[in-house]
């Protein structure tokens, strides 16, 4: 048996809870296991072993090219490193363009990685993918707003959701995925207004990055919190500014999301 309880660990029903009790979720990623054990030590409840780090780690200018074994073995890095947090792993570019091969590949990442729960950007056409992972058990979260692994076809990084019609395929995607089986949403460059709107159409918690405070939690990736980014994206913040250490900075992040300091408008979009 682990000496590390399994009782300690976030899990689902814990997210569950915190969106119950409207508890902020304080997420981060990290690639590795000292930095998962800086974040899990500062009480960040879910880190993501994010796909992201095609750019921040590997120095690629896309996520594209992030393959499943990049993901096995960075996600079995941050697991090294986490005990309390809830480790979640994205599920790279073409590794779930079939129920099949999907599962296949969370299998791994649990297995291999000992991830607990995937993340994987969908839509509505996802609907049988997520519903054959949780059938078998395996946590999802879905990803919607704005899908880097997409940037090939949306031709830039740009704020989702914004017309009419964008508005309601994304509030009748995130309905359908949540039916399928989701026990996460994560919205990313939405309109804060879209955000809390889709909040109100599901049960389960909605993380935001870019999406306004009314989300169930918050997440960004780790670079730009401690200011390693050289053009931050405008919806993060570098934490490490006024903390001055690594440690402060994500304490600082945790309780400014705990507190909903952060997001501020400021690092929002309107519609
Ligand atoms: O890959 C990633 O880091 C993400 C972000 C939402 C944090 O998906």
């Amino acid at each position: 048996m682990s000496v590390h309880s399994p009782q300690t660990r976030i899990t689902t029903r814990r997210l569950q809870e915190m969106r119950a009790s409207r508890t902020p979720i304080a997420c981060l990623t990290a690639y590795d296991a000292g930095f998962a054990a800086v974040l899990d030590a500062a009480g960040v409840d879910v880190v993501l072993v994010g796909d992201s780090l095609g750019m921040v780690v590997q120095g690629l200018e896309t996520t594209v090219p992030v393959t499943l074994e990049h993901m096995i073995y960075h996600t079995s890095l941050a697991a090294r490193g986490t005990r309390r947090a809830l480790l979640m792993a994205d599920m790279p570019f073409m590794s779930y363009a079939s129920p099949e091969q999907a599962l296949a590949n969370a299998a791994r990442l649990m297995q291999e990685g000992g991830a607990q729960m995937v993340k994987l950007e969908g839509d509505g056409a996802q609907e049988a993918v997520v519903a054959s992972l949780s059938r078998h058990g395996i946590p999802v979260c879905a990803h919607l707003g704005l899908r880097p692994q997409y940037i090939h076809k949306l031709g830039g990084y740009r704020v989702q959701g914004r017309d009419s019609h964008a508005a309601e395929r994304m509030i009748h995607d995130a309905v359908a995925l949540q039916n399928a089986g989701a026990d996460l949403l994560l919205l990313e460059c939405v309109p804060a207004l879209l955000a809390a709107e889709i909040r109100g159409m599901v049960d389960i918690p909605v993380i935001g990055i870019g999406a306004g405070v009314e989300c169930d939690g918050q997440i960004l990736v780790l670079q730009d919190v401690l200011g390693m980014t050289a053009r931050p994206p405008r919806f993060t913040k570098d934490f490490l500014a006024e903390a001055g250490s690594i440690r402060g900075a994500v304490e600082a992040y945790v309780s400014a999301v705990r507190e909903r300091r952060f997001p501020g408008p400021e690092h929002g979009f309107s519609a």
